[in-house]
This record gives structure tokens, sequence and C-alpha cells, in this order.
């Protein structure tokens, strides 16, 4: 194990089975579609991997980097295209995945922006969900795990860009944050 990590709490084989078992589901929802699968950048990137190699079914992938977040740990509240779809989402079924919800602003945003686009259904698949953190309403339609209301690093989630390469899902020592 990594020796910031304070605890592990999701091992590597409980995503493996969780993407196996969402990538089955998500095919069925699918059939006979052509979805276009979004991945937030960064943090989506692992799990967009597995899961979508988990699904049996065309698709097209595409991605988008917003960021809500600056350095730190705290939400700013601000979201902003850092980079934007190369896709056209008029009359799409979209699929975007998360590797988190937190506050909920990212994917609210989203979710209005893609609607204003014309998307013709849009569905969020998110590893985690931190329902405790919500600032506005909004649901994933598949989530992989809950969280509790901590910062949480590993497979796509980071602490200032270190930890995203983790194959688990796990909490930091508190001295890495300048804590103790
Ligand atoms: P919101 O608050 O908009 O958050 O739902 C979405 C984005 O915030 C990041 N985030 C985290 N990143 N550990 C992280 O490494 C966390 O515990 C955490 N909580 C939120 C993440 O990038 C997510 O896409
Ligand atoms: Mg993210």
């Amino acid at each position: 194990m990594n020796n910031d990590i304070e605890k592990v709490l999701i091992s590597e084989e409980e995503i493996k089975q969780k993407c196996q078992e969402l990538g089955e589901r998500l095919t069925k929802e699918y059939e006979g579609k052509f979805p276009l699968a979004v991945g937030v950048l960064k943090g989506a990137m692992p799990f967009m991997s597995d899961i979508l190699r988990a699904m049996d079914t065309h698709l097209e992938m595409d991605f988008m980097d917003v960021s809500s977040y600056g350095g730190e740990t705290r939400s700013s509240g601000e979201v902003k295209i850092v980079k934007d779809l190369d896709t056209k989402v008029e009359g799409r079924d979209l699929l975007i995945i998360e590797d988190i919800i937190d506050s909920g602003l990212t994917l609210s945003y989203l979710v209005d922006l893609f609607k204003y686009r014309k998307a013709n259904s849009i569905k969020i698949v998110t590893l985690l969900d931190k329902p405790e953190g919500r600032k506005v309403d909004i649901k994933a339609d598949v989530v992989g795990f809950h969280v509790p209301n901590e910062f949480v690093v590993g497979y796509g989630l980071d602490y200032k860009e270190r930890y995203r390469n983790l194959p688990y899902v796990g909490v930091l020592k508190p001295k890495i944050y300048g804590g103790e």
C-alpha cells in the first residue's frame, strides 16, 4: 500500500467487480442505441476505461474537462469549462461518467448544458457518491459506491494531482494535508 494512505475504503477487487456489474447493466439499458459516453477529466479516466470495456455495445467516447476545485480540497462553487466536447450533443443519448459527486455543482452544470444543447437523453454514472456533500439537488442514475464525507483519493481522484494512479480508493494520512 502507498505510504501516504491511512486506510483503503474500496479495494481494487471491489472496484473491478463493480465495473463488471455496472457495465452489464448499462449494456442492457443501451441496447440498440449508440450512446455518447462523456468522461469528465481527469478523475473519471480510470473508471471510464474500466466501465466502458465492460459494456458490450457500440458507443462513442468524448471528454470534457471542467474545474470547480483549485488545488484545494474544498469546492470554490464555480464551474468553468477547461475543455469542451468535440462531438455534437443534439439528439444523442449521453452517458456522463464521473469519479465522484460531492456538492453536485459540476454535474448540475453539465446536465443543464447538455439539455440546452438538446441531448435526447442524459444518464449519469458515478463511481462514488458523497451524499452528505450535496449543495444542489442532483442524483446519479448509476452509483458504484457511497463514501462518507471525507476527502478520498485514488483510482482517478487526486490530492494536488497525485494519487490518481492508485488502483484503490483510500483516505490520506492527515500529515499529508499538513495536519497531524
Ligand atoms: P462536485 O462538488 O462538483 O465535485 O460534485 C465534483 C468534483 O470534485 C472533485 N472532488 C473530489 N476529488 N476527492 C477528490 O480527489 C474527493 O473527496 C472529492 N470530492 C469532490 C472531483 O474532481 C469531482 O469530479
Ligand atoms: Mg472530477
